[in-house]
C-alpha cells in the first residue's frame, strides 16, 4: 500500500532538527529556511549535550532550543518520553536527525512512524555506525557518499529517500573525502525536508517515491 506521508500543500510545518556535535547540516537547514526554499519552520533544535556548537548556530539563528541531558534517565524511554513532551507542545511534523549520536527508543518511532529522517555519511546498507566515512575511506572504496532515509527500529536501515554518491580519488586524504561528504550533506538534507514538507513523497514498503 502506498501512503502519502503529507497530504498538504502550501502549510509551513514545524520542524524539530536533533543534534549532539558541530551541527553543520543544522546549519544548511537553517539557511535553507531562512531562503525561504523549504517550507518549514525550525521549531525547536533539541540535543543531548549541552556543549554541542550546533547550539550555538541556534542561538545565532534565533531558534529555541532545547538540551536534555541523559544521565538522570533511567530508560531510553524515559528520557524519550520528556522529548516527546517537547515536541507535542511545538506540534512538530518532522524530526530530522543531524548529527544526533543517541539511538532513539522504539517506541520514538512508533509516535513518529515515518516523520524521523536521518542522514548517515555512506552509502547504506554499507558502512552503518558512527564512523561511516573513515570506515568507507580505510576499506577503500572508490565511491561513497551520502544518505537520507526515515529512521525505523533498526540502526541506519529505514527506507531511503535520497541517496548520492561521491568519488574516492587516488590522492584523496581522509579530511579530503570528509570534505567532499560534508558538502553532498549540505545539498541533500534540505532537499529531502523540502520534498517532505511539499507532500512529494510516498511511501510504499521500503520503497520511496518522490514525485518530480
Ligand atoms: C554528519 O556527517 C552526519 O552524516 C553524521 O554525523 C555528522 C554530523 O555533522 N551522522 C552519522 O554518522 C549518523 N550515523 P554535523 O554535526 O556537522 O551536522
Amino acid at each position: 500500500m502506498t501512503l502519502w506521508l503529507v497530504k498538504s500543500y502550501g502549510v509551513s510545518m514545524n520542524i524539530a532538527v536533533f543534534v549532539s556535535g558541530n551541527g553543520s547540516n543544522l546549519q544548511a537547514i537553517i539557511d535553507a529556511a531562512s531562503r525561504k526554499n523549504i517550507k518549514a519552520k525550525i521549531a525547536v533544535v533539541v540535543s543531548d549535550n549541552r556543549e554541542a556548537y550546533a547550539l550555538e548556530r541556534a542561538r545565532k539563528a534565533a531558534v529555541d532550543t532545547f538540551v536534555l541531558d541523559p544521565k538522570g534517565f533511567a530508560s531510553r524511554e524515559d528520557y524519550d518520553k520528556e522529548v516527546i513532551k517537547e515536541l507535542e507542545r511545538r506540534d512538530v511534523g518532522l524530526i530530522v536527525l543531524a548529527g544526533f549520536m543517541r539511538l532513539v527508543s522504539d517506541s520514538f518511532v512508533r509516535k513518529y512512524k515515518n516523520k524521523i529522517m536521518n542522514i548517515h555519511p555512506s552509502i547504506l546498507p554499507s558502512f552503518k555506525g558512527t564512523h561511516g566515512i573513515k570506515d568507507a575511506f580505510e576499506y577503500g572504496v572508490k565511491r561513497t557518499g551520502v544518505t537520507v532515509h526515515f529512521v525505523d527500529e533498526k540502526l541506519d536501515h529505514g527506507p531511503i529517500i535520497l541517496q548520492e554518491s561521491v568519488s574516492v580519488d587516488e590522492n584523496d586524504t581522509l579530511e579530503k573525502l570528509e570534505e567532499k561528504i560534508h558538502k553532498l550533506e549540505h545539498k541533500l538534507y534540505p532537499e529531502a525536508i523540502r520534498l517532505f514538507t511539499e507532500g512529494k513523497i510516498r511511501i510504499d514498503g521500503r520503497k520511496v517515491r518522490i514525485q518530480v
